[in-house]
């Protein structure tokens, strides 16, 4: 099933590009980096930890915050600043039981505050694990932002079961809708009864058939989401997203984790006779992300960790962003895939999956399905059932057997949006911000993963590969300690990034447009939606703004077109595409010699000099020139055994005196080359008196590993 790395790396790699592996970020940024230029702001709190729960209230400027034994409410504008918290631990009594079951009193026997909505207009709702004790309460917030109101009554905390995890280490999914909480969680001590639940409001609590593995198979939750159907509300479904032990393999393969998807709808009520007081209406598939092999064998990204639901102008069809990684020994890495509303409804309107018996094979299920079809919610919509009670026994009987789906659902283009391999890392979380851009809209993903950094990605058309190209624009160390990224909200109003881990809460720009470059080349090189040349720097890019006076080009990311004096003149037009040499009559004027750096080096006869250059992109290809002197011809200099190209620059083993001149390091990136640096290198007699110079220092100590020359690469 699964394929090493390496052969899956280079079946997916843009054959025309080089040397740019999925896994290589146009930037990389270092915490410190972050911090001291670019904004970055944390916010921790004395013997806490675990920030899982966030929650953004744009109105109120807040960002809510779940932890262990606290709440907090933190500035959105300023996570960093005098913060409003709530000590809510577990009572002496329900740590002491939890000790008593034997589990660790410091570590597990505290309340870990797992669940966080948005209740009402003055009031939120949130849940912890209370040492083993689920427990929820209401948490006042006031109406407004100058109301400074943030109490919690612990005397009238509710039950918790059913609504958050026992363990700390389990996750819950949930969602309000109105006033009841649609969940997905193990209602156990020993976290083996797992339920889809709803509970609080008016109506009695509904669950899932208990003990049924055709239903739930050791599931793990990762989201709950409320997507309207039609106008009419009766209609509306509530969609969870969860991994779980598959049932659908032959038996002796071992287990396998597959991701679902699973659907209920909002009416549900339960049956009248049977399944009373449980869903009537639940239906789950298969979700796949899995790159096509040529012999038919697929590789599988078969673990789901976590879901974003891209809101856009039609509330029933959103788009559905989610993060996969595997769960195989021999095969490691990681995917994004897309899917649409239409697809996942497709999936719950075709063919049942049907076993006639444990030696059967899953089949679709062939014969007539009884009406009204399961999973259709009662509603005037589609028939003339008022309610779930009202539905015929055949229904119920229908639905209690056949809860699985035949057809996956299927990812756009059917296959990931971008994926990485044989990586350190994982994707733990995903969140997408959808920008506009001088040509169009741009999905910019914003992936955390389980090493404390975030990914940002963003996929733009491309000529020659499948449609779409994911570009890795920027790679973040957001936590100083490399923790998993444990949460990640979004707000596009305000241009932020929150980040939650064990350790910290972090907050950061969604775009740091200066740290491309200073030239326009660097800018529209970058192609990062949020940015724009504006003829001086590289700033963010408004849409609103005049637009003669920005330079932007996502689509092509080709400075010929936008940066050339042309471009900024009179129109002399001259495009050369990504990937194909720009012809010399076609090349821009370079920047005026003054703009590009200048560096004097001196090198000893006989001995190594290194010449450094070291491009802002990661993914530009450097070449040097070599001049003699002003007259002399250019010539490209050729690596040999004496002139190695090391990935920081040009070493020169033994110095020769004809090495003397000027050298020209130029990047290269999708076709457009700029000057980086120019060295002047004098060489100096190793016969000079006093023998060897005192500053003189062997770069061979410098030399990591020697670059493969691209060119012999592809
Ligand atoms: C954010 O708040 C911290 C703590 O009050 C303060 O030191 C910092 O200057 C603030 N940053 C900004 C940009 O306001
Ligand atoms: C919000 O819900 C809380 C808890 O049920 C209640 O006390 C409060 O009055 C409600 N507020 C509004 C504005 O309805």
């Amino acid at each position: 099933m699964s394929r090493p790395p390496l052969l899956l790396l280079l079946l997916l790699l843009p054959a025309a590009r080089c040397p740019a592996p999925a896994a290589t970020p146009r930037l990389r940024l270092s915490f410190p980096e972050l911090r001291a230029r670019h904004g970055l702001r944390l916010f921790q709190l004395e013997r806490s930890c675990c920030y899982e729960a966030l929650l953004l209230d744009e109105e109120r400027s807040r960002l809510f915050v779940g932890a262990k034994n606290h709440l907090l409410s933190l500035s959105l504008d300023n996570i960093s600043q005098r913060d409003r918290k709530i000590y809510w631990p577990a009572p002496v009594e329900w740590r002491e039981e939890c000790n008593w079951a034997g589990k660790d009193i410091t570590a597990d026997c505290m309340n870990f505050v797992k669940i966080l909505h948005a209740y009402n207009r003055t009031h939120l709702y949130a849940c912890g694990t209370g040492a083993f004790h689920p427990t929820c309460a209401f948490v006042e917030v006031g109406q407004h932002t100058e109301d400074h109101v943030f109490k919690l009554d612990a005397r009238r905390a509710e039950d918790g079961k059913g609504k958050s995890p026992y363990d700390p280490r389990h996750a819950a999914a949930s969602v309000l809708v109105g006033e009841e909480l649609y969940s997905g969680v193990a209602t156990d001590l020993m976290g083996r009864d797992f339920t889809i639940f709803r509970s609080m409001g008016s109506r009695p609590s509904v669950r899932t058939e208990q003990h049924d593995s055709r239903w739930l198979n050791e599931p793990k939750f990762v989201d709950v989401f409320w997507v309207p159907e039609s106008e009419n509300p009766d209609d509306d479904k509530i969609y969870f997203f969860f991994r779980e032990t598959a049932v659908e393999r032959q038996q002796g393969l071992g287990k396998a984790s597959v991701s679902r998807i699973g659907q209920i709808c909002r009416n549900d009520v339960g049956g009248q006779r049977s399944l009373v007081n449980k869903w009537t209406t639940f239906l789950k598939a298969r979700l796949v992300c899995a790159v096509p092999g040529t012999d038919g064998a697929d590789t599988h990204f078969d673990e789901l960790r976590d879901v974003f639901l891209l809101q856009t102008r039609d509330k029933r069809n959103p788009l559905v962003y989610a993060a996969f990684s595997t769960s195989s020994s021999i095969f490691q890495g990681s995917a994004v895939c897309v899917y649409t509303m239409a697809d996942i409804r497709r999936a719950f309107l075709g063919p049942f999956a049907h076993k006639e018996g444990p030696n059967y094979q899953w089949v679709p299920y062939q014969a007539r399905v009884p009406y009204p079809r399961p999973g259709m919610c009662p509603s005037r919509t589609f028939g003339t059932f008022s309610s779930t009670k009202d539905f015929p026994d055949e229904v119920i009987q229908f639905a209690r057997h056949h809860p699985l789906m035949y057809n996956p659902v299927l990812p756009h283009g059917q296959r990931p949006l971008f994926l990485q391999a044989g990586v350190p890392h994982t994707f733990t979380r995903i969140a997408v911000d959808r920008v506009a851009a001088a040509d169009g809209h741009y999905d910019v993903l914003f992936i955390g993963t389980d090493v404390g950094t975030v990914l940002k990605v963003v996929s733009a058309p491309q000529q020659s590969w499948h449609g779409m190209e994911p570009l890795l624009l920027e790679e973040l160390q957001v936590f100083q300690d490399a923790s998993p990224i444990a949460s990640l909200q979004l707000s596009s109003k305000r241009q932020q990034l929150y980040a939650g881990s064990a350790t910290a809460v972090a907050q950061l720009p969604l775009h740091r447009c200066g740290a491309y470059g200073k030239a326009c080349a660097e800018c529209c090189l970058a192609r990062d939606p949020y940015c724009a040349w504006d003829g001086t720097a590289c700033t963010r890019f408004v849409p609103s703004t005049k637009r003669r006076s920005r330079r932007q080009d996502v689509r092509n990311g080709d400075p010929n077109l936008l940066c050339s004096e042309g471009a900024w003149g009179r129109g002399a037009r001259c495009r050369a595409r990504s990937g194909e040499t720009t012809d010399a009559g076609c090349r821009p004027a370079e920047p005026s010699q003054g703009r590009v750096p200048q560096r004097q080096l001196y090198g000893v006869e006989g001995s190594s000099a290194f010449l450094e250059c070291v491009p802002r992109s990661l993914r530009a290809r450097v070449a040097w020139t070599y001049q003699r002197g002003p007259d002399a011809p250019q010539r490209e200099v050729q690596p040999d055994e004496r002139v190695v190209r090391t990935e920081r620059g040009l070493l020169l083993r033994s110095v020769q005196r004809h090495d003397a001149g000027l050298y020209v390091c130029r990047a290269t990136e999708q076709g457009f080359t700029q000057p980086v640096l120019r060295l002047a290198l004098g060489v100096l007699s190793a016969a000079a008196p006093g023998g060897r110079a005192p500053w003189y220092r062997d770069f061979l100590q410098l030399l990591e590993r020697p670059e493969a020359a691209c060119g012999r690469m592809r």
